[in-house]
């Protein structure tokens, strides 16, 4: 199926992932709805789109306070029309530190990774079920599949949204909306700037929403990409605790903290 002329709304679209999905299916013909925090990002990115011959539109809001979520999506709903796709893409990572153990930025990753998304899926779900028709979507994580150590956090976080669309995509089987699970693996934008390590498979945001868009049209259930590194998160999960405390040791001794503190 194509998204040419519905309305696409995109959460975290001031960067990476999101910026890149936005411009992807603008070019498809879709009505792209814009959300973030950062204002100048969004009006730069509406403004290429516009320019290119596409349609934006962009709300400011912090996904973690609800009633500016609610707001901005209805907000981008009179403007745009009706959602027919909501991609729940804005998420912060940062590492799990035990000494001190940094409660402050574990609620916070829960905040934005799951509650966020929640936030998000309640502002479009009344009108989907009014219409019988919509496609609900989460960027999730390969991370999602293990908990690793110093990324206990972002891994948790993740394998909430999994299992919360999962329950979702069947409850929503016989109303007409589609539920698609994204669980991508490293992808070149800010957040993974910061790491020091070589990241196996890395792909460029373009790619990685190219990949999305492509398994959004396939109303794919759960699409993990790239392959190797899905497997490799998969086999993990067999792996024992010795390996990944040996693997991971120095990846803890110095983890990456993101350059704006969460
Ligand atoms: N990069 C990877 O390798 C990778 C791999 C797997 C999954 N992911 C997931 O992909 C998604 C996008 O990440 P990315 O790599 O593209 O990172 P990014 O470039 O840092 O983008 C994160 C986006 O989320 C937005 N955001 C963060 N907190 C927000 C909040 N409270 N309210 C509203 N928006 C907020 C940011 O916008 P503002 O700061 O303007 O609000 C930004 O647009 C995340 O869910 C991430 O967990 C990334």
């Amino acid at each position: 199926m194509s998204f040419a002329g519905q309305v696409a709304v995109i959460t975290g679209a001031s960067s990476g992932i999101g910026w890149a999905l936005a411009r992807t299916l603008a070019a498809e013909g879709s009505k792209v709805g814009l959300i973030a925090r950062r204002r100048e990002q969004l009006a730069d990115l509406a403004g290429q789109i516009e320019k290119s011959g596409g349609t934006a539109a962009f709300a400011v809001a912090d996904v973690t306070e609800r009633p500016q979520i609610v707001a901005a999506i209805h907000d981008l709903t009179v403007r745009l029309g009706p959602v027919d796709l909501l991609i729940a893409n804005a998420g912060v990572g940062a590492p799990t530190t035990i000494e001190p153990f940094n409660v402050g930025e574990i609620e916070k990753m829960f905040r934005v990774n799951v509650l966020g998304v929640v936030y998000s899926l309640e502002a479009v779900l009344p009108q989907m079920l009014q219409r019988r028709r919509g496609h609900l979507a989460a960027i999730s994580s390969l991370a999602a599949y293990k908990g690793l150590p110093g990324e206990s956090a972002y891994t948790s976080s993740k394998a909430a949204v999994n299992v919360f669309m999962e329950g979702l995509r069947i409850q929503l089987r016989s109303k007409g909306i589609a539920v698609t699970t994204i669980c991508p693996g490293f992808v070149q934008t800010p957040m993974t700037e910061v790491n020091e390590f070589k990241m196996p498979w890395l792909l460029t945001a373009d790619e990685a929403a190219r990949r999305i868009v492509r398994a959004l049209k396939r109303r794919r259930k759960v699409y993990n990409f790239p392959w190797q590194m899905a497997l490799i998160m998969k086999l993990m999960r067999w792996a024992p605790d010795w390996l990944l405390e040996r693997v991971m040791h120095t990846y803890n001794e110095n983890p990456p903290f993101p350059k704006t503190p969460l």
